[in-house]
């Protein structure tokens, strides 16, 4: 039986990045005669121009459809007006929220030989070996009312922070969860020294505790957590935070991997698909790069390492995800670098030609080896 994947390669260098990911996945899925069926769509800014829709209801249905979702990035300047009530990102958010993914996994992982193309000193970040589990479903995001006004002393905006207590034991479990079969550690981030919605988070982390006692939990300030990230980020295991508080502190976590380029993301709800596992959106957590996009010099291994996680995580294919991270870390070992990822001896690739690296490195691995 064949495993449905949509494809949604959206704006920018997205379309670059996630080409070079679907070819990494086909090449995985012939040696090891997997039968994937890709199915592609347009979102995000991309679909605004076409259909005047940043995603079409077709096209969610078919997101709800298949076994797992494959995005490229979407937005950029072209769409960027403030006052216009149709935006490329209203694609993203309608995808995590329809499929119910409210659990989103980002690993950030040190690989040796990428130290010195990070700005932060060796001592710091080598070894670091974290996940970030960041809710996504909730929080400012959605809540409601969220709107530019009139009001009696001239324009005022809201937005809202609601949580539901279901909506934090769920995500706080996933932690938990991810957390006992690591290093057993969880940094619970929140704002509750201001924050109603994160008061209720920690009380809720509190009560799961005692039924993770293997797990050690640590309540952190997000502000205080910022820091720590930069001061001590070997320490951390698995850190859990609300949606806002997740998509700041993993932006600033990237660096300690060297660049945002290199950052596959997951994310997941409790819904199985037909392979048994989870439903899942598979995305770089960077964004679209207008200023380098259709340039060749996009650097495709955050989308490609997606493209494992999706193996691993919503088809259970975890021998074939390795085949992928092992490939693209002996590209990496070999000195190959895309010009985000500057350093000295380098050998500086395109997007492309990095692409075919990787798929070459998958090609001449034992599947299982
Ligand atoms: C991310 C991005 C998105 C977010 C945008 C594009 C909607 O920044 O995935 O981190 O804010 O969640
Ligand atoms: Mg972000």
């Amino acid at each position: 039986m064949a495993y449905k994947i949509l494809v949604l390669k959206g704006d920018g260098i997205g379309p670059e990045v996630l080409g070079e990911a679907l070819q990494a996945l086909k090449v995985v899925a012939r040696g090891s005669a997997l039968d994937l069926e890709f199915k592609e769509a347009l979102a995000g800014g991309a679909s605004l121009d076409a259909h005047g829709t940043p995603l079409r209801d077709d096209v969610l249905k078919a997101a709800q459809d298949s076994d797992a979702v494959l995005l490229g990035a979407v937005g950029g300047p072209k769409w960027d007006n403030p006052n216009s009530d149709k935006r490329p990102e209203q694609a993203i958010l309608a995808l995590r929220k329809t499929l119910g993914l409210y659990a989103n996994m980002r690993p950030v992982k040190t690989v040796k030989e990428l130290i010195p193309s990070s700005p932060l000193r060796p001592e710091i970040i080598s070894g670091v070996d974290l996940v970030v589990v960041r809710e996504l479903t909730g929080g400012l995001y959605y809540g409601q009312p969220s709107e530019k006004r009139m009001g009696a002393h001239g324009r005022e905006a809201v937005d809202t922070c609601f949580y539901t207590e279901e909506e934090i034991k769920r995500v706080l479990r996933f932690a938990f969860e991810l957390a006992r079969n690591r290093r057993k550690r969880l940094t619970s981030v929140d704002k509750a020294n201001i924050l109603a919605t994160s008061r209720l988070w920690r009380e809720i982390a509190g009560e799961l505790s005692a039924e993770y006692k293997d797990v050690a939990v640590e309540n952190v300030l997000v502000d205080s957590m910022a820091m720590h990230l930069l001061r001590r980020p070997r320490d951390f295991d698995v850190i859990v935070t609300e949606n806002m508080f997740g998509d700041i502190l993993t932006d600033e976590a990237s660096m300690l991997a060297g660049s945002m380029g290199l950052l596959p993301s997951a994310s997941l709800g409790d819904e199985l698909n037909s392979a048994g596992y989870r439903i899942g959106l598979y995305e770089p957590i960077h964004g679209t790069a207008p200023d380098i996009a259709g340039q060749d010099r996009a650097n495709p291994l955050a989308a490609i390492l997606s493209a494992a996680m999706l193996l691993e995580h919503s088809l259970g294919l975890t021998t074939e995800a390795e085949l992928i991270v092992h490939a693209v870390e002996a590209v990496i070992r070999e000195g190959y670098r895309t010009p985000d990822l500057p350093a000295a001896g380098a050998k500086l690739v395109g997007c492309k030609a990095m692409g075919r690296l990787v798929r070459e490195r998958i090609e001449n691995q034992e599947p299982g080896a």
